[in-house]
Formats: structure tokens, C-alpha cells, sequence
């Protein structure tokens, strides 16, 4: 079928979530964070994921702003940079205002004048997404940003790909779903979205219960992809 509608996951897929840590490491006075900024972002972010899925399986959902916050705790406990509440608070506001990746605007801006409806679906509380939606200034090519607070769950529950179909009139192999996160892009496979599995880091392929129909290593060539 051909494609309607294109759905982004948001965080490593439009927005840059290392960003946070790596800006924070170049400013004055950060020394103890520039020597393992990247084992730190790393951590945070896979105990961000860990907490979402495993809040998912046992019925325990929070809001992503939690997860978030509780990731960055234990990175920064495991990398020694735990007493630095200053720093804490520094990059808990990089969050806020992450950039999206340079080719985002313009393949956007692409995908709305070929006619193609445009969203963002996230684990992302609202005010998280209107905040790196702002920051990047992409708002006027989305025409939604969908949330997992309205269904009360995180990623990979098919409630939140629901969700797509329930805002937009279309069908499911109509949608081309869009994530940087291997396991993201698989489920939704699985929910019977056509997918891309942005893998911008070279990681191998996830071994889950179904797998993203392509796989590319940034968004230029979505449009193209998507038949506009
Ligand atoms: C999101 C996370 C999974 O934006 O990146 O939903």
C-alpha cells in the first residue's frame, strides 16, 4: 500500500539524546564529566529504556520525565559523578532543548509538501515533546504529537501504535514508522506498520519477533522511501 501517514519515534530518532551530556562536557569547570560524558549518556540512556519496559510488564507506568530523571540518577552513581547536584540540574535542562538532527527540517518539509501527514510517537511526556518540538523548530511540519500518557503505557505496548491509527484515517500498512531504536522499529513491524530502523551507530539487528522492513543510517532519504 502506499504510504499516507509518517510516524517518528522522537528521542535518538529526530532529537539527539547524547547531546545533553556532550554540550554539558564542554562547558567550564567540567572536567570529571568530560572524561566519561560518553559512558554516562550511555547508561542514561539504557536505564531510561530499561525502567520504560520494565514499568510496562508489571503494570507500574510513571510518566517519561520520571524514567528520565531516574536513569540520569543511576548513571550518575555508576560513573562517580553522583554529589555533582549542580550537574544533575544542568543536564536534566539540556534535556528540555535537545537538537534534532540536521537533516530533520528539511526531510520534514519534504514529506509535508508531498502531501504525506507527518507525527511524532513517543514515550515523551507532552511538555518534554513541546519542548524539543519547540527548540528544534519543527512544529509547522507535524500535524500531531502523539504521547504514551494518553494510553497510560510505554513502548512496545500496542496501545501506544494504536494510537496512529485511532488520530489518523488510515490503514496500518499505510504508515511508515520511523525509530533509531532497533527494538521500536521491530514491534511496530510486528503491529503491521510498514518501518525503517534508523541505525545511525551501526549496531547489529535486534533479535526480537519481528524485524523493520529497512534499515538506514540517518532520515535523508525517508522521503524518497515514502514515495513523495
Ligand atoms: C521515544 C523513545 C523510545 O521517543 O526514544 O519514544
Amino acid at each position: 500500500m502506499a504510504i499516507k501517514t509518517c510516524v517518528f519515534d522522537a528521542y535518538g530518532t529526530l532529537f539527539d539524546v547524547g547531546a545533553a551530556a556532550r554540550i554539558a562536557a564542554g562547558e567550564d569547570g567540567r572536567e570529571a564529566l568530560a572524561a566519561k560524558a560518553g559512558e554516562l549518556a550511555e547508561f542514561w540512556r539504557q536505564k531510561q529504556l530499561q525502567y520504560t519496559w520494565l514499568r510496562a510488564v508489571s503494570g507500574n507506568h510513571t510518566d517519561f520525565w520520571t524514567v528520565t530523571q531516574d536513569g540520569l540518577d543511576w548513571a550518575l552513581e555508576k560513573t562517580g559523578l553522583g554529589g555533582d547536584l549542580e550537574l544533575r540540574e544542568r543536564l536534566l535542562a539540556l534535556y528540555w532543548e535537545l537538537r534534532a538532527y540536521k537533516e530533520v527540517p528539511m526531510m520534514l518539509a519534504q514529506l509535508k509538501a508531498a502531501g504525506l501527514q507527518t507525527a511524532i510517537l513517543s514515550n515523551g511526556a507532552p511538555d518534554m515533546l513541546d519542548g524539543a518540538v519547540g527548540s528544534a523548530g519543527i512544529e509547522m511540519f507535524l500535524d500531531a504529537v502523539l504521547s504514551v500518557e494518553d494510553v497510560g503505557v510505554f513502548k512496545p505496548d500496542g496501545r501506544v501504535y494504536q494510537m496512529v491509527l485511532d488520530r489518523f484515517a488510515c490503514a496500518k500498512d499505510e504508515v511508515l514508522f520511523v525509530s533509531s531504536n532497533g527494538w521500536d522499529a521491530a514491534a511496530a513491524s510486528g503491529f503491521g506498520f510498514q518501518t525503517v530502523w534508523v541505525n545511525r551507530a551501526g549496531e547489529p539487528m535486534d533479535r526480537l519477533f519481528a524485524e523493520p522492513q529497512h534499515v538506514l543510517s540517518d532520515l535523508t532519504e525517508i522521503p524518497q522511501l515514502a514515495g513523495s
